[in-house]
């Protein structure tokens, strides 16, 4: 059984799909482990960390994926690289399948079985595979570090000989598990946190972390929460009265973290150009949601705008991959977590089995053919 783990190829991704850690843990399961050349370098994993562990260093991406039964990889690889794997290896990453069914029907052709870690269901089984929350953890910690370094003054209360030093406001929209860790980290860092969103729950869970929940809680608001635990679009008539709370409240914020998203939608709009230029000059709103369109007006995707009145709009990309030694830790776990389930530790083969609702869930191609419920129409 051959693992075989590439370089990512896109300059912006520094995340790697294995680590020293998971490469013995598969190794210890019987399975040859092949990483490309460098593959860790940006998330801080030499080629000499693998080998320690026993891994094989491959020079080329032929070489690492030569006779490969799984690829394991950050995002989704290459046609070129599928097209190398032999027919039936497993192709296991985040995919970002949704708007490119031409690119799941290529994958399909190649003959590999893929799979999208991010169509994980989120229960309790699967919760060490849940590669969204991993990531999203992370982002929401570093959009408060993006935040604060963008951000000239200090964000504690200090009281010195000087003169006292005011906490910073910070307003965090969203409370999933993004905005959850940004009042954390905000909390840490002495500011005086307030936090929003739509789903009655949030409110415990950011009181719990020690800020203040402002929200509209009215009859839609106690029902908007699906089944499965995401926010619904609201009405027009709530957006117009969240609009009117939230003018109110930013206007005294110096940091503004968005990170609302709604599943399979465009990210609702939730602070307008006139809403920023009520902050104060100095002020810094990072907006987590700009890949899927953004909360802010204005936030431009991979780019710090600063407004005429001195508001900076913070839409860096892939911000999980900003602090990629930790997020590659992670989402390594998560995959050597998902994979141990795919194989057969007596026999030391690979062994899926098609009725596991893990599998179902994620497995997006199988023997030359798209079998994901959301890509068969
Ligand atoms: P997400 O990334 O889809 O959305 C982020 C947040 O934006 C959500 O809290 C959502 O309610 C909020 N939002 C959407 N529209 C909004 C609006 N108009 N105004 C203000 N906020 C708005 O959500 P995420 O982070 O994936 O979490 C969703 C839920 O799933 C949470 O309850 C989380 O605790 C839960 N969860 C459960 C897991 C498990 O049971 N294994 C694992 C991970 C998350």
């Amino acid at each position: 059984m051959k693992i075989a783990v590439l370089k990512e190829p896109d300059p912006e991704e520094g995340r790697v799909a294995i680590t020293p850690e998971t490469a013995k843990r598969f190794i210890a399961l019987g399975a040859t482990v092949v990483v490309e050349a460098g593959a860790g370098l940006r998330s801080l994993i030499l080629d000499f960390d693998y080998t320690m562990v026993g891994a094989v260093v491959a020079e080329s991406i032929a070489d690492a994926v030569r006779d490969a039964d799984v690829l394991l990889t950050v995002r989704r690889p290459s046609q070129d690289v599928l097209s190398q794997l032999k027919t039936g290896a497993l192709a296991v990453a985040m995919m970002d399948p949704y708007g490119d069914d031409a690119a799941v029907k290529a994958m399909a052709g190649t003959g590999v079985t893929a799979f999208a870690m991010e169509f994980m269901p989120r229960i309790t089984r699967a919760q060490v595979m849940d590669v969204l929350s991993s990531q999203a953890n992370l982002a929401g910690y570093q959009a408060v570090i993006d935040a604060s370094s963008e951000y000239g003054r200090a964000i504690p209360m200090m009281m010195t000989a000087a003169g006292t030093v005011p906490a910073a406001r910070v307003f965090v929209m969203g409370a999933g598990v993004a905005g959850l860790q940004a009042i954390a980290t905000a909390r840490r860092l002495g500011a005086v946190v307030t936090a929003t969103d739509v789903r009655p729950a949030a409110k415990e869970q950011v009181e719990s972390l020690g800020a203040k929940f402002v929200a509209v809680e009215d009859e839609e608001f106690k029902q908007a929460e699906t089944a499965a635990g995401y926010a619904k679009p609201m009405s027009a008539e709530y957006q117009a009265k969240q609009a009117a709370l939230v003018a109110e409240h930013i206007k005294k914020q110096d940091i503004v973290i968005t990170t609302a998203l709604i599943p399979g939608r465009p990210a609702p709009r939730l602070v307008s150009a006139d809403m920023v230029k009520s902050m104060k000059p100095g002020s810094v709103l990072v907006d987590l949601a700009v890949e899927r369109g953004g909360n802010v007006e204005g936030a431009k995707l991979g780019e710090i705008v600063t407004t005429p009145e001195g508001i900076r709009i913070v839409g860096h990309r892939n911000v999980p991959g900003r602090i990629a030694a930790t997020a590659s830790q992670l989402y390594a776990k998560n995959l050597f977590a998902f994979v141990e389930t795919l194989i057969d530790k007596t026999a030391k083969v690979l062994a899926v089995n098609w009725d596991d609702e893990l599998v179902k869930a994620t497995a997006l191609t199988r023997d030359g053919a798209v079998i994901h419920p959301a890509f068969l129409n």
